[in-house]
């Protein structure tokens, strides 16, 4: 018998997405008829807005949209794209720098895996969205976590950067409004930190994708922007999924220098091709036209945020610092890791969340999917009366907690 192993090694030692995870767990509950409301989502509970789902309807009637196209956009997306990052946060690029991908998460994947080397470290603020140590693992890359707490609104200094900083430290991963936390950069403080990179030579990977959700006077600011010293070693990550409720039409983008672009496309070519040209028309759409459909869902997101923070920091033993962006809540429960609840004493917040989806009904995100444990992560993406009913029950439960 071959000792081989069936499932290599790189790819076994991918775990799952412990946000999906949660999100399966919560849906089956559900499909068994139990009433569960789910914190655990990633996306906005909108419907993408009409005219940009008439935009996909008349592409898939156009037989050329039936055929394959460059692998790295169409030229009219990528034209757009440039243009919508000149209005929205002043950076200037080429149409030829930018590569339209399979969503956010391939721009984040390829970004890694066309900059990385075997050995490279990358700075990662913890918490991180669960997806970035992977892409970065599956380039062979080292990463190298920057831990932050409620203390600081999850806020990295450079002074802790500096500290994490080694002669293998390639890149700095930048990501404001930050999932799973919220926190948002000042543009003092990205100045900061952008000029600390440069002056060390890094690179900076900045995941945009939450640039149009801030709140309560926070304004999104864009490191390639705001710090040109970083000259050519910058590569921007953004897509349509949450600023366009878009999450599953599938499209993102980077844009670097083109050597990095070239390179990438290269990647893409082989792994993937184009981007569904049904889907490319509908962000053309999206990206070219006016942002009222995201003021809109901004201020219903605002109200709840408002109404999560305010009950979330009711309950003994919670603390949850206000997230001035996204569309997530990371409330410190390190006090309630080992109370008595139900007969039972858990011992982390993944157990405790596990005793609250079968307690309460209710599913939130342990903060070990993030690297930080004794958190949670609650989306605020769902209606007003569903998020008012879901925290009662989670502040019900923990209430007996002793
Ligand atoms: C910080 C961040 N970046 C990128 C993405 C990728 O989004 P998508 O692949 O749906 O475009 C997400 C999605 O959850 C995210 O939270």
């Amino acid at each position: 018998m071959s000792t081989r192993r069936r499932v290599s090694t790189r790819i076994s030692a991918i775990s799952e997405s412990a946000t999906l995870a949660v999100d399966a767990k919560a849906k089956a509950m559900k499909a068994a008829g139990r009433p569960v409301i789910g914190f655990g989502a990633g996306e906005p509970d909108f419907p993408t807005p009409d005219y940009i789902v008439e935009a996909a309807v008349a592409a898939a009637r156009e037989p050329r949209f039936h055929k394959y196209t460059p692998a790295g956009g169409l030229p009219e997306l990528k034209q757009a794209i440039a243009a919508k990052t000149r209005r929205d946060s002043g950076y200037e690029a080429d149409a030829s720098r930018v590569l339209v991908t399979n969503g956010g998460k391939q721009a984040v994947y390829e970004a890694f895996a066309t900059l990385l080397d075997p050995g490279d470290e990358v700075l990662v603020v913890a918490p991180y969205w669960t997806t970035y140590p992977e892409a970065i693992k599956l380039a062979g890359g080292v990463q190298v976590d920057v831990v932050t707490d409620e203390t600081t609104g999850y806020l990295a200094s450079v002074e802790q950067l500096e500290a994490a900083r080694t002669d293998r430290t390639k890149v700095l991963l930048f990501v404001s409004p930050s999932n799973p936390t919220g926190a948002v950069y000042s543009r003092e403080q990205t100045v900061e930190i952008g000029r600390w990179a440069a002056e060390h030579g890094l690179w900076v990977v900045t995941d945009e994708i939450y640039e149009h959700l801030t709140y309560g006077g926070a304004e999104f600011a864009s490191i390639a922007t705001a710090v040109p010293e970083l000259g050519d070693q910058v590569v921007i990550l953004n897509g349509v999924a949450k600023t366009y409720a878009m999450t599953g039409w599938r499209v993102g983008w980077l844009i670097g220098p083109s050597d990095v672009v070239k390179a990438a496309t290269n990647l893409q070519s082989h792994a993937t091709s184009n981007v569904s040209n049904v889907s490319q028309m509908a962000a053309l759409a999206a990206v070219s036209g006016d942002l009222s459909a995201v003021a809109r869902m901004r201020e219903a997101f605002d109200r709840r945020r408002q109404t999560m923070v305010r009950m979330l920091n009711e309950i003994p033993g919670v603390l949850c610092p206000e997230p001035k962006g996204a569309f997530y809540a990371y409330p410190a429960v390190k006090e309630l890791i080992g109370k008595e609840l139900r007969g039972r004493r858990p011992g982390s917040s993944a157990e405790l969340a596990e005793l609250i989806l079968e307690e309460a009904e209710v599913a939130v995100v342990p903060g070990e999917a993030f690297g930080t444990p004794g958190y949670f992560r609650l989306s605020y993406a769902l209606g007003d009366d569903d998020l008012v009913e879901g925290v009662s029950r989670l502040a019900k439960l923990l209430a007996e907690a002793h």
